[in-house]
């Protein structure tokens, strides 16, 4: 794995879920641990970077030497990205944001009736999306979570979110995706570059990650 690419450059990462809120006791997340982003935070921190995480809530410690954004809510992730993002020259969002919030929230906590309670859901906005939409010159690496067509679907994020490189892991398959310390990962990049790896640790996956990042960099410097 190499080093030097990322001595002094400004990588914003995101990581761990979004928690939506209903009400003062109740709310919607994923389960999302953290490891994955704060792995390639702690890796990137290793390798030079000026390191930037805004996290959702973890149980994780924050590496030492590093920038941290705590935040809850995915409208929270947006702002606090998007408030780093013109400085950043590497962006890796391994956050697993909530798609969707309750369109309805309450000040008090939401009292038991008789019969169901049908919660009304609306999207939230895509913070990568809107990243890729106002790219000036940063890299711009998304995740892709699947439990189906992993390939297929990471590639047209790849193009529809105007990304450099993405992390495509199955979350069906043992041993890769959400909570554990490992991963399955495949990355793919803009200039048509695929590598699919093994079982690995998520210490060693995010080693591999910023290494493809900075594969795909000097690609471009050598263009
Ligand atoms: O945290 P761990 O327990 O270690 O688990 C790691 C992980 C499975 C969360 C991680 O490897 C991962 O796949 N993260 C992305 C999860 C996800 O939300 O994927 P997605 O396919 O729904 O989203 C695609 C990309 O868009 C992601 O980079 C996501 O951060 C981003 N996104 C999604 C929704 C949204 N509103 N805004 C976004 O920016």
């Amino acid at each position: 794995v190499r080093t030097g690419v990322f001595t002094g450059k400004k990588i914003l990462i995101t990581a761990g879920p979004t928690q939506e809120k209903i009400d003062p006791v109740r709310y919607f997340t994923n389960h999302s641990s953290g490891k994955m982003g704060y792995a390639i935070a702690q890796a990137a921190k290793n390798q030079g970077a000026e390191v930037i995480l805004v996290t959702g809530p973890t149980s994780l410690q924050v590496p030492q030497g590093i920038h941290v954004e705590h935040i809850v809510s995915a409208q929270e992730m947006y702002e606090k990205a998007m408030k780093h993002y013109a400085e950043a020259d590497i962006v890796i969002k391994a956050a697993a944001v909530a798609d969707y919030r309750p369109s309805e929230t309450f000040s008090q906590k939401k009292k038991k009736q008789d019969g169901d309670w049908f919660v009304g859901m609306e999207r939230t906005i895509d913070i990568l999306k809107t990243m890729g939409e106002h790219k000036t010159s940063q890299i711009l690496v998304g995740f892709a979570a699947e439990s189906e067509d992993v390939e297929e679907y990471a590639a047209k994020k790849l193009q529809t979110k105007n990304l450099d490189l993405i992390v495509a892991n199955n979350i069906l398959m043992e041993g890769a995706g959400f909570k554990g310390d490992t991963n399955v990962i495949t990355t793919m990049t803009k200039d048509g570059k695929k590598k699919d790896y093994p079982l690995l640790s998520k210490t060693e996956a995010a080693k591999w990650i910023l290494n493809d990042i900075a594969s795909y960099i000097e690609r471009q410097v050598n263009q």
